[in-house]
C-alpha cells in the first residue's frame, strides 16, 4: 500500500448537524465528529452547555445553536445557517432525547406528549427539515437514536419506550423512501450508558442493568460515538436501515 493510499480521517469535509449536541452522548459524538475532520454544527436547547463545550473544543470547525428540535421555526433557521456556510448537509444525528419516567397510573398527559414531542416528533421535524437538503445533494447519513427501551420495554418508561420504538419505524421506513436516493437511514439502539440521562436512575437499576448485561459493565458515550461515526462514514457505505445495538450484549 502506497503512501497516498493510507487514509487518516473518516469525515474529511463532512458537514454534520447533531442535536442534543451539548452534553452526554451527542457531545462525545461531535468530539468524534471533529477529530475525523468534520465540520460540526451542535443544536442543543441547552445553550450554557452548548456554549461551554464549544470552548472546550475551541475549534472553528464547530459551530453552536440554540435549538429546541420539537421547535420547526427553530430547526428551519438553523439549517439554512448550516447551508448558507457550507452549502450542504452531509450527516443528521437525530440524538436529542428526554425521559420523563413514571408507572402508567402515575404518567399524565403532559409526560406522556412532553416525551413524544422531542424524542419523536423532534426526529421527524428535523429529518423533514434537512432532507430537502440531502435530496437536492443526492447524498447524506440520517442517524437516529433508539434504545434497547425501544426493543425491549422497560418499567416505568411507556412514554421514552414508545418513542424509541416509534424511531425504528422512522428509520425503516426512511431508508427505504430515501435509500434510492443515494440517503442512508440508520438507528443506533445503546443500552445504559453513563451520562446525566442515567444519572437519574437509581443505582439499585444500574447494578441490576450491569448484572444482566454480559459483558457485565455500563457503556461510555464514546462507545455509542464510535457506532455514530461507522454509520456515518462511508465504511457503511451498503449500511441501510439497520438497527445497531450497542449494549454489551444486553438484548440476546
Ligand atoms: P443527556 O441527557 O446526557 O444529553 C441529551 C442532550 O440533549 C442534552 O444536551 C440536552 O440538553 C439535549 N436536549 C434535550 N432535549 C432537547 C430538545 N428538545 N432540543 C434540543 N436539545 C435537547 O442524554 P444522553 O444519555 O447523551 O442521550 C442521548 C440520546 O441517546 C437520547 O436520545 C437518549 O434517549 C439516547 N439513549 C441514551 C441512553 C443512555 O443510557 N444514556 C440509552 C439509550 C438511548
Amino acid at each position: 500500500i502506497s503512501k497516498e493510499e493510507v487514509v487518516y480521517l473518516k469525515l474529511t469535509e463532512k458537514v454534520a448537524l447533531i442535536t442534543g449536541g451539548a452534553q452526554g452522548i451527542g457531545k462525545e459524538t461531535a468530539k468524534k465528529f471533529l477529530q475525523e475532520g468534520a465540520k460540526v454544527v451542535i443544536c442543543d436547547y441547552d445553550e450554557k452547555a452548548g456554549l461551554a463545550t464549544l470552548e472546550e473544543f475551541g475549534n472553528e470547525n464547530a459551530d453552536f445553536f440554540k435549538v429546541d428540535v420539537s421547535n420547526s421555526a427553530q430547526i428551519a433557521k438553523v439549517v439554512q445557517a448550516t447551508v448558507d456556510k457550507y452549502g450542504r448537509i452531509d450527516i443528521l444525528v437525530n440524538n436529542a432525547g428526554i425521559t420523563v419516567d413514571g408507572f402508567l397510573t402515575k404518567m399524565d398527559e403532559a409526560a406522556w406528549e412532553k416525551v413524544i414531542s422531542v424524542n419523536l416528533s423532534g426526529v421527524y421535524k428535523c429529518t423533514k427539515a434537512v432532507a430537502p437538503v440531502m435530496l437536492q445533494q443526492g447524498s447524506g447519513v440520517i442517524l437516529n437514536a433508539s434504545s434497547v427501551v425501544g426493543l425491549y420495554g422497560n418499567i416505568g418508561q411507556t412514554n421514552y419506550a414508545a418513542t424509541k420504538a416509534g424511531v425504528i419505524g422512522l428509520t425503516k421506513s426512511w431508508a427505504k423512501e430515501f435509500g434510492p436516493k443515494g440517503i442512508r437511514v440508520n438507528a443506533v439502539a445503546p443500552g445504559f450508558i453513563e451520562t446525566g440521562m442515567t444519572a437519574a436512575v437509581p443505582q439499585k437499576v444500574l447494578d441490576f442493568m450491569k448484572d444482566k448485561t454480559p459483558l457485565r459493565k455500563l457503556g461510555r458515550p464514546e462507545d455509542i460515538a464510535n457506532a455514530y461515526l461507522y454509520l456515518a462514514s462511508d465504511d457503511a457505505n451498503y449500511v441501510n436501515g439497520t438497527i445497531l445495538s450497542v449494549d454489551g450484549g444486553l438484548v440476546i
